[in-house]
């Protein structure tokens, strides 16, 4: 099992930032450094991510494989940077198949559809050397880390939202989000797990790690929860499964939104921080070991 205090956790983009000189950006990108290990979970929508990885001293050509938490643009759209700073020609793409679909999203009030999926094709990305490894299975990437695969929907209270559609010919269908998935490490502190954007349901996700990683100790759930247009009912059964599963630590982002993430502060005031671009996570955590660039 690995220990965490070689653990390393680097939030490279995220919606709003805690580092003066790294941006903001609308989507997410963690960098996970394990012992020798070097992981990229998502890349944030552009070229941003490797303009903050430079600002936060994060050496991108040690990364080892990149996993893909679902084909969203705000999750994909920087694989091109990302690519050509790793600069080799083998570089290991997890991702789910659905990752390429056709993916848009409907606003609702405007009665329209808008692309929301990978902005690059697959022939570019392998062009600047990705290669994809497509599972929807479980991904080992060590003893102890593993991209989820697909995450079971168990929970009764957990949809995927209703406006994310897939076309399908010319006919737009409801998107399943079977491609979504999140990264789990197995620590001596317990689980740390990672979102993406939770489009499946950050509980579901839980208890599939809980199962997959054959541990119950959840020390640090972090990333996109997509609470933030998630029903009321929703955020207060996932306030109450959270409890009952006793994470030790929450640090929520990106499609969280300001007033939930502002109603777990609360409700889980003492173990919740905000998981913000130039976030810098040491394990066993505590408030004051969040360390930043000049602090
Ligand atoms: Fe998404
Ligand atoms: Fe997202």
């Amino acid at each position: 099992m690995i220990s965490a205090k070689t653990i390393r956790i680097t939030t490279i983009v995220e919606n709003s930032t805690s580092v003066a000189g790294v941006l903001a950006e609308w989507g997410i990108s963690v960098f996970i450094e394990a012992g020798e290990k070097s992981l990229l979970l998502d890349t944030g929508a552009s070229d941003v991510m490797v303009r903050n990885a430079d600002k936060l001293s994060i050496d991108l050509k040690k990364t080892e494989a990149i996993i893909l938490s679902h084909g969203h643009f705000d999750h994909t759209g920087g694989l091109p940077a990302v690519l050509e700073r790793i600069g080799r020609s083998d570089i290991r793409i997890v991702a789910h198949p659905e990752v390429l679909g056709r993916k848009y999203s409907y606003n609702k009030k405007k009665s329209i559809y808008r692309y929301a999926g990978i902005p690059s094709c697959k022939d570019r990305l392998e062009s600047l050397g990705g290669r994809f490894e497509f599972s929807t299975a479980p991904v080992w990437l060590s003893e102890d880390i593993a991209a989820s695969g697909e995450e079971p929907l168990t929970t009764e209270f957990e949809a995927v939202a209703d406006n994310l559609c897939l076309k399908e010919g010319e006919q737009f269908v409801q998107d399943p989000m079977s491609d979504d998935q999140s990264l789990y490490i197995r620590t001596d502190l317990g689980l740390i797990i990672i979102l993406g954007c939770a489009h499946r349901g950050m509980i579901n996700i839980i208890r599939h790690a809980k199962e997959l990683m054959d541990t119950d100790r959840v020390y640090m759930v972090i990333g996109g929860t997509h609470l933030g247009p998630a029903s009321q009912g929703q955020v207060d059964k996932t306030i109450q499964a959270l409890r009952e599963m006793d994470v030790a630590w929450l640090g929520v982002s990106h499609c969280t939104g300001l007033p939930v993430a502002a109603k777990l502060a609360r409700e889980f005031e003492g173990r919740f921080f905000f998981n913000s671009a130039g976030t810098v996570i040491r394990f066993p955590y505590t408030d004051s070991t969040v360390k930043r660039p000049g602090s």
